[in-house]
């Protein structure tokens, strides 16, 4: 399978009630080229509008915590974990995460990342179970680099914050800087 193929399952996907609150689904976007990839949580009111991931307010701190890195919006590709829209934005449910992942295991084997990077607490749970990780909280965890063989390839797993955090705590938006300056001195390794 391709993404293309995917996107078209995604576009008609009725598995769970969020279909009926969708404009668009977030598929994602971006460059599977270096084989950077970041998985977030739910789209929001203008990912919704869009079907573009992290293109309002946390779109705008990624940016600034990718350029930490110094990394692109061209050199990642991005998707979350939920790919409709939860009605005002509120936390996905666990029916609404265990039926929309597959779509995300999909796209994992697809790209297969060489560097992989969580946005938040639900694409690192995700990641945690499926790499057999013992389940962290993310202040614990946040920034750590840790270095996954599976059965086709060797990558870097780094849970990050989400970057919606950093509008609401100045401590956090500390951490998140520190942590992807951190990355961008690990990353070129990774990425050969
Ligand atoms: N927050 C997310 O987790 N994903 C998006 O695409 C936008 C905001
Ligand atoms: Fe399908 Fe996922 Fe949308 Fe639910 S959130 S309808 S599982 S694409």
């Amino acid at each position: 399978m391709e993404l293309d193929d995917l996107k078209s399952m995604v576009l008609k996907c009725r598995k769970c009630p969020l279909y009926k609150f969708r404009t668009n689904p977030v598929v994602g976007s971006g460059s599977t080229k270096k084989g950077i990839m970041l998985v977030g949580e739910a789209p929001g009111k203008k990912e919704d509008e869009t079907g573009l991931p992290f293109v309002g307010k946390a779109g705008k701190v990624l940016n600034e915590l990718l350029s930490k890195a110094g990394l692109k919006r061209d050199d990642v590709y991005i998707t979350n974990i939920v790919k409709c829209r939860p009605p005002n934005n509120r936390d996905p449910t666990e029916e609404e995460i265990n039926a929309c992942k597959p779509y995300l295991d999909i796209q994992f084997a697809i790209i297969k990342p060489k560097v992989l990077i969580t946005l938040g607490r639900y694409s690192m749970e995700h990641f945690q179970k499926k790499f057999g990780l013992p389940r962290e909280s993310i202040s614990r965890c946040h920034g750590m680099h840790y270095k996954i063989r599976t059965l086709h390839s060797n990558l870097l797993f780094v849970p990050m914050y989400h970057p919606a955090a950093s509008l609401y705590s100045k401590l956090i938006k500390e951490r998140s800087m520190n942590d992807w300056e951190e990355l961008g001195k690990a990353i070129g390794k990774y990425l050969k």
